[in-house]
């Protein structure tokens, strides 16, 4: 005979608040200055500045992986908030670049930080991922099936650059962040709203064609870098504009707040004229903006989680601040956070 439940667990306790309460991130040591890529490919640290704003990126050792520089970033999450490994209820690894395709870098991440009792998966969403990690370690908080839950944006973009096209290799690096969200109570309101958006429709503007079930790398096509990045710059610039105001806007709307309220913004970290752009069209000052892209170049899904890091440690976010988060990347996914602090 089919035993009916009492109450549905899911369903009998009211939604809860969930807060950020540590941040943590790391980049290698070697820096790659646009100087050094001058003499790789033909280009100048005049053109890489004016069209970018990247001044040097960082590169991981030949023997340090995605999962090593996540590891490290989750770490030192985990010291400012207080938390040991075991207290760890789910990880979630926001990566273009895992350290293989399966297992999952996330399992990789558990052994190394002692998270014993997580469960781990990674999440692809190409440069957006961190935020689409988040909004999905916020819901399983909110609904009381977890209580912490680490998110880490890691990548090792470096293998995966092409070295012979200067069209995108002055543009990315390696590193990591992390964060760990739990529930908190009373004082900040946490993490308010987030929209979430994609459209596969312009897969083939930013993409890694080979080295998946549509284009295997076999003898044949080893020579054909198929699996390095490929993107039409020009596109991808003018729908990262307009996909990360969108994201804003409608981030800010949910929320119930205007761009006003906002003390600061962590945009995608991909070029300097592109948040330029945004700051203009949201009509925010730029200097609200917290940019590290001069120091780390483009790290996809790792941007905003060193950036949020970076911001956090250096005080330029406060208790209280409303802080908005817009992403943008392969996909196309894109995507805008509001936090009170
Ligand atoms: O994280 C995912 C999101 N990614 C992005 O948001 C990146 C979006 N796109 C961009 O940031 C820009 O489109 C780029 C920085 C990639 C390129 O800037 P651009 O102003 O769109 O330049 P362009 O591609 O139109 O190239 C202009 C010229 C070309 O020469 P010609 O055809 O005008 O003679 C390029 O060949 O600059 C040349 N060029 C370079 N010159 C020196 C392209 N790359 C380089 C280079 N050094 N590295």
């Amino acid at each position: 005979m089919k035993r009916t439940p009492r109450s549905n667990p899911r369903s009998a306790k009211p939604l809860r608040t969930v807060s950020i309460v540590g941040t943590g991130s790391y980049v290698p040591e070697k820096i790659l200055s646009n100087a050094d890529l001058s003499r790789i490919v033909a280009t100048d640290d005049n053109w890489i500045t004016t069209r970018t704003g990247i001044k040097e990126r960082r590169i991981a050792a030949d023997d340090e992986y995605t999962s090593d520089m996540g590891a490290k970033a989750a770490l030192a999450a985990m010291e400012q908030a207080e938390i040991k490994g075991e207290e760890i209820d789910l990880i979630l690894v926001a990566t273009a670049t895992p350290d293989m395709v399966f297992p999952a870098t996330a399992c990789f991440i558990q052994t190394k930080i002692g998270a014993t009792k997580a469960a781990c998966l990674d999440i692809s969403a190409a440069c957006a991922g961190f935020l689409f990690a988040v909004e999905i370690a916020q819901q399983f908080i909110a609904c009381h099936t977890y209580d912490t839950v680490l998110v880490v944006g890691a990548e090792k973009l470096t293998t995966i650059t092409d070295w012979t096209e200067r069209n995108t290799c002055v543009l990315f690096g390696d590193g990591a962040g992390a964060a760990i969200l739990r529930h908190r109570d009373g004082g900040s309101h946490g993490l308010i709203s987030t929209h979430l958006a994609s459209d596969g429709n312009f897969a083939d503007i930013l993409w890694m064609p080979g080295g998946g079930t549509r284009h295997p790398i076999t003898r044949e096509n080893a020579d054909d870098h198929l699996q390095t990045i490929k993107m039409s710059g020009k596109e991808v610039y003018k729908q990262a504009v307009i996909a990360m105001v969108d994201a804003a806007k409608k981030a800010l709307a949910k929320a119930d707040l205007t761009i006003d309220d906002i003390a600061c913004v962590i945009p995608h970290q991909a070029n300097i004229r592109i948040i330029e752009a945004i700051a203009d069209r949201l009509k925010i000052s730029v200097d609200k903006f917290f940019v590290n892209l001069d120091r780390y170049g483009n790290t996809s899904a790792a941007a905003v989680a060193i950036a949020l890091d970076e911001a956090n440690r250096s005080g330029r976010i406060k208790a209280g601040d409303y802080v908005l988060m817009v992403v943008f990347g392969g996909g196309l996914t894109w995507a805008g956070s509001v936090i009170e602090w």
